[in-house]
């Protein structure tokens, strides 16, 4: 017989704090793993790897709506606590924190953090503010669990450059670790944006990780500069049926400022869309 023993699960900032502080009394290690739920293999694997780094793993379930744009999918993006729930205990979860908007952002809430320069461009010029909204909640998550470690998912590698930063700007006393992308066999990035694909979109979504893998041989081969393996790439995108590349590019693995050959460690990063979904997606580029 299997039984997943019940999650806690607390949903004000003094309950999350009065748990962490029992286990820091008690000397344990504490990680976190911020998520917006509608949980996959991806994230299981983030709590999976907090398990190994931690004695103790606090997951977050907050659909933050300062990080969606006015038109795009907030009230429509998945919510499933229940079976969330279950899947994060089965994983090793200790603590859900599971907070409603106002008690993330009560009335007069007034501070929005910025990350000037890896903000900028890539998905956040598809999306104006999705990074301040990304920073601002996950500034308040590290200050409100204060763990040692926390896991972000390399799959939206921009977002995880972005805390990065942000930890090292703002001295927030936390180790960041990135974790690599979980993927189907056939390549797709694991995705909870994927159910919003038809079957018809599903078989054609493998051709976005299929296209960054081709850029990215070739680069390290000294195949061919960026501008022409990603103006190709655009072009067999659309050709297999992506309505539109937001973007395409090379950029440093580190500042994710734009380069034309694989000198220092690169990433190739695209967002497209296919349906309703945006698809976003990255691959490291070996350096030569
Ligand atoms: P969400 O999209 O739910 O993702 C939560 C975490 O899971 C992120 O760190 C993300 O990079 C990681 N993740 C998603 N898909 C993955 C995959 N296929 N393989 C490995 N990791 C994956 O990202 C967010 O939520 C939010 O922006 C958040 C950081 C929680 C702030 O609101």
């Amino acid at each position: 017989m299997t039984a997943v023993a019940a999650l806690p699960v607390v949903r004000t900032v003094p309950d999350l704090r009065g748990r962490v502080a029992a286990w820091r009394t008690e000397g344990l290690r504490v990680a976190l793993v911020p998520t917006m739920g509608a949980l996959h293999e991806g994230h299981l694997s983030l709590v999976r790897q907090a398990r190994r780094e931690a004695d103790r793993v606090v997951a977050t379930i907050f659909v933050n709506p300062r990080q969606f744009g006015p038109s795009e999918d907030f009230s429509r993006y998945p919510r499933r606590e229940a079976e969330d729930a279950g899947l994060l205990a089965g994983a090793g979860t200790d603590l859900l924190f599971a907070p409603a908007v106002e008690a993330m952002y009560p009335p007069g809430f007034a501070t929005t953090v910025s990350v000037a320069g890896v903000s900028a461009g890539l998905c956040g010029a598809a999306r104006p503010g999705h990074f301040d909204g990304v920073a601002t909640v996950v500034a308040k998550l590290l200050l409100q669990a204060l763990p040692d470690v926390a896991l972000f998912g390399e799959k939206d590698y921009q977002q995880l450059k972005v805390i990065e930063r942000m930890v090292r700007d703002l001295d927030i006393p936390v180790a960041v670790r990135g974790v690599p992308t979980v993927r189907e066999p056939d390549g797709l990035a694991l995705s909870s944006r994927n159910a919003y694909l038809t079957p018809d979109e599903r078989a054609v979504a493998p051709a976005l990780h299929r296209v960054l893998a081709g850029i990215a041989d070739a680069l390290a081969a000294g195949r061919g500069s960026a501008a022409t393996l990603t103006a190709r790439g655009k072009a067999e995108l659309e050709a297999a049926g992506f309505a539109k590349v937001d973007y395409l590019e090379v950029r440093d693995a580190e500042t994710l400022v734009a380069v034309e050959t694989a000198e220092r460690p690169v990433r190739v990063l695209a967002a497209a869309w296919l349906g309703r979904a945006r698809l976003i997606d990255n691959v490291p580029v070996p350096s030569r």
